[in-house]
């Protein structure tokens, strides 16, 4: 991209993107570059309800159990918290959806809070949303998960077997130790993957119908992920 057309990029509205696909599948990885190019934030349902769960809030006590055992969080809960973040400044060229939605109910919902009077005064309000399914093979993602180890102070993702830190558990932005997620422990995984099977996977015809996903090979190096999303959202139908 040469510089007036990252110039360009910048001052248009985005709209929402909203990044679908199995746990593993690089939804994280992917939408922490996406954020870079275009200047707007990765909005990360797990990692929001992590923090609450670390600063023991009220919505933090009542999804701790429920995220360690792999089962999805209720609907109400999370939409609420949707709700408040995407009225905020920083959404007001678009924003990146990681994790959300991942029921019908809560894509019915986001398409009708996209539409209200709650969300209007947003400049991208009247953007569609482009909806991006990282399709990766079942095994890649048990190995990906396993492997994965983040820093808690930056939140830089790194994968013991695709993306070593350069000293071993130590982040290379700042030196912090690297845990691994409570739910990335075998178990609680297969847990995870049925119920996206069950719950999330329906989503993909839900936007199929609409005309609006876009499906990526995700079983390939990050790069090639990264440049064919970037593709996709550059000759999409409005970037
Ligand atoms: P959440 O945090 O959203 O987890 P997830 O969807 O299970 O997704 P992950 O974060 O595990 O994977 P990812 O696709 O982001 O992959 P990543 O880029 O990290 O949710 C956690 C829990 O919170 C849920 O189980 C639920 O309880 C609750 N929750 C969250 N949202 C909710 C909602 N909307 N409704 C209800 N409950 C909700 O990559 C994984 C690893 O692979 C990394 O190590 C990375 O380095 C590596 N990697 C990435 N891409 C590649 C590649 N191309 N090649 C090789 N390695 C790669």
């Amino acid at each position: 991209m040469d510089g007036q057309a990252v110039a360009d990029i910048k001052r248009c509205d985005i709209g929402p993107l909203i990044l679908l696909g199995p746990p593993g599948a690089g939804k994280g990885t992917q939408a922490k570059k996406i954020a870079e190019v275009y200047s707007i934030p990765q909005i990360s349902t797990g990692d929001i309800l992590r923090a609450n769960v670390s600063a023991g809030t009220e919505l933090g006590k009542k999804a701790k159990a429920i995220m360690e055992s792999g089962e999805l969080v209720p609907d109400s809960l999370v939409c609420d918290m949707v709700a408040a973040r995407l009225v905020e400044p920083d959404c007001a060229r678009g924003f990146i959806l990681d994790g959300f939605p991942r029921t019908v109910t809560q894509a019915e919902w986001l398409d009708g809070f996209l539409q209200s009077k709650l969300f209007e005064n947003q400049p991208c309000a009247k953007v569609p949303p482009i909806v991006i399914e990282f399709a990766v093979d079942y095994n890649s993602l048990l190995r990906r998960l396993t492997g994965r180890r983040s820093c808690p102070t930056c939140g830089r993702i790194y994968n013991v077997y695709y993306q070593a830190p350069r000293v071993a558990d130590t982040c290379d932005v700042d030196g912090t130790k690297l845990v691994t997620r409570k739910d990335d422990d075998e178990q609680v995984i297969s847990e995870r993957l049925k119920a996206y099977e069950r719950q999330t996977l329906p989503l993909t015809e839900y936007y199929r119908g609409k005309g609006r996903l876009r499906v990526i090979d995700g079983d390939r190096e990050m790069d090639a992920v990264t440049a064919e999303t970037l593709e996709t959202l550059e000759h999409g139908n409005r970037l």
